[in-house]
C-alpha cells in the first residue's frame, strides 16, 4: 500500500494544527503500516503573499493526484484589504469547486469529558452525536455576485442564492445514506416560508425522501433549527441543508461540545476528497502553540476512513483523542484547574502515546 497526502497549512494557525496532525499520522502509520507520505503545497494569504494568487494551479493539480488532501486554513485580518477574487478563503472556495466537493460532513459528538465545557447545562450536552450534512459547492456561495472592478464602490451589492433539483437531489441523498447507518433521522433545514430556493429544496427532499422508507424525515427552518440546537441538541441525527446555513448552524453545533477546536469534517467529491477542521485560522492565538489540535487530528481519522478505507487506524486516533481527554490533558481553549495543561504540539505526543 502506498497513499498519496497533500498537506496544505495555509494560514494563521495552520501549520501548528496540520504539523500536529501529520504527527499523529505518522504514529499511526508506524503501527497501522499504510505506507502514507505527503506533498506540502501552499495556500491562502501567505499562497497570495508568495505568488499573488491564493491558489496556485499547482495546489490543485496536486491535490487532484493525492488520495486525500489535510487542510489546515485560511484567512486572517492581514488580507482584509485584498481584492475580493484574491481573498485567501477563495482557495478553500476554489478547492472545494475545483475537486467538486459537493458534501461537508461536519459529526458533533459530544465527548463525556467534555460535557461540563459545554456552554449548555450537562444534561442537554450529554449524549449529542449528530452530523451535519453541508452543501458545499452551490447556493449563495457560488450564486452570481457583484464581485468585478466594475461594482468596487458601488451603491448595491448582491449575492445570488440559487439551488437546482439534481444538486438537492445529490446532497440529500447522501444525507439518508449517512442517515441510514446511523439513527434513521433527517433532519432537513431551509427557510421554505420566504425563500423560492427553499421550497424547491423541501419538494425535492420529499422525493428523495420516498427512496428511503426506513428513513424519518423533518423539516425545519432554519431559525428555529438555530433555537433548537440549543435548547435540546440531542434530537438530532443528521442535519442536511444548503451551504450558508451550514456554515452557520455547524458552528453552533460545534460549541455544544465545548470548543470550536475540536470538531471536524470530510468534504466529499466524487474524486479526491479534503478533510479540514471546521474553525478558522483563528489570528489571535496564531504562533503562539496554544491551538487545539483535535479538530484536525480527528479531520486526519476521517481522511482514513473515507478515502483510504482504513477503518482501524481511522477508530484509532479517535480513541487516542478521546483517552487524551479522559486522561485529563487540554489545550488553553479548554484548559481548567485541575487539569494538565499542554501545548499544540504536546497534545499531538499525548495523543501519539495513545495510539
Ligand atoms: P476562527 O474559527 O478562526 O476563530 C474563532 C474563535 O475560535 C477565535 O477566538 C479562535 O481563537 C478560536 N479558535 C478557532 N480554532 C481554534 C483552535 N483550534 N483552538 C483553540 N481556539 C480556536 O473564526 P474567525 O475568527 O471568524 O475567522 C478567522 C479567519 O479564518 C477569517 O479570515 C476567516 O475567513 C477564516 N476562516 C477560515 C476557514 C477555513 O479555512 N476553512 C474557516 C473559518 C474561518
Ligand atoms: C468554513 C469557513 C468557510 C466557509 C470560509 C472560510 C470560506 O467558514 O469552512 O466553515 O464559509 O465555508
Ligand atoms: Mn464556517
Amino acid at each position: 500500500m502506498a497513499y498519496k497526502i497533500t498537506v496544505i497549512p495555509g494560514d494563521g494557525i495552520g501549520k501548528e494544527i496540520t504539523d500536529a496532525a501529520v504527527k499523529v499520522l505518522k504514529k499511526t502509520d508506524e503501527k497501522f503500516q499504510l505506507g502514507l507520505s505527503y506533498t506540502y503545497k501552499d495556500a491562502g494569504g501567505t499562497a497570495y503573499d508568495k505568488f499573488g494568487t491564493p491558489l496556485p494551479d499547482d495546489t490543485v493539480v496536486a491535490c487532484k493526484a493525492s488520495d486525500g488532501v489535510l487542510f489546515g486554513a485560511v484567512g486572517g485580518d492581514k488580507w482584509d484589504g485584498v481584492e475580493p477574487s484574491l481573498r485567501p478563503e477563495k482557495a478553500i472556495l476554489g478547492l472545494r469547486k475545483q475537486l467538486g466537493l459537493y458534501a461537508n460532513l461536519r459529526p458533533v459528538k459530544v465527548a463525556d469529558a467534555l460535557v461540563e465545557y459545554s456552554p449548555l447545562k450537562p444534561e442537554l450536552a450529554k449524549g449529542v452525536d449528530l452530523v451535519i450534512v453541508r452543501e458545499l459547492i452551490g447556493g449563495i456561495y457560488f450564486g452570481d455576485k457583484c464581485e468585478s472592478e466594475q461594482y468596487k464602490g458601488s451603491e448595491r451589492a448582491w449575492d445570488l442564492e440559487n439551488y437546482s433539483v439534481p444538486e438537492v437531489e445529490r446532497i440529500t441523498k447522501l444525507a439518508f445514506e449517512t442517515a441510514k447507518l446511523r439513527r434513521g433521522k433527517v433532519t432537513s433545514v431551509d427557510k421554505a416560508n420566504v425563500l423560492a430556493t427553499s421550497r424547491l429544496w423541501r419538494r425535492t427532499t420529499a422525493e428523495v425522501a420516498k427512496g428511503y422508507p426506513e428513513v424519518a424525515l423533518n423539516n425545519l427552518y432554519v431559525d428555529n433549527c438555530a433555537m433548537q440546537l440549543a435548547i435540546r441538541p440531542a434530537q438530532f441525527d443528521v442535519i442536511v441543508t444548503g451551504n450558508l446555513f451550514g456554515d452557520i448552524l455547524s458552528d453552533e453545533a460545534a460549541v455544544v461540545g465545548g470548543s470550536i477546536g475540536i470538531l471536524p469534517s470530510a468534504s466529499i467529491g466524487t474524486d479526491t476528497s479534503l478533510y479540514e477542521p471546521i474553525h478558522g485560522s483563528a489570528p489571535d492565538i496564531a504562533g503562539k502553540g496554544i491551538a487545539n489540535p483535535m479538530g484536525t487530528v480527528l479531520s486526519a481519522a476521517m481522511l482514513l476512513r473515507y478515502s483510504l478505507h482504513e477503518e482501524a487506524a481511522a477508530k484509532a486516533i479517535e480513541a487516542a483523542v478521546d483517552q487524551a481527554l479522559a486522561d485529563g490533558y487540554r489545550t488553553a481553549d479548554l484548559y481548567k484547574d485541575g487539569f494538565q495543561r499542554v501545548s499544540t504540539d504536546e497534545m499531538a505526543d499525548v495523543i501519539c502515546e495513545r495510539i
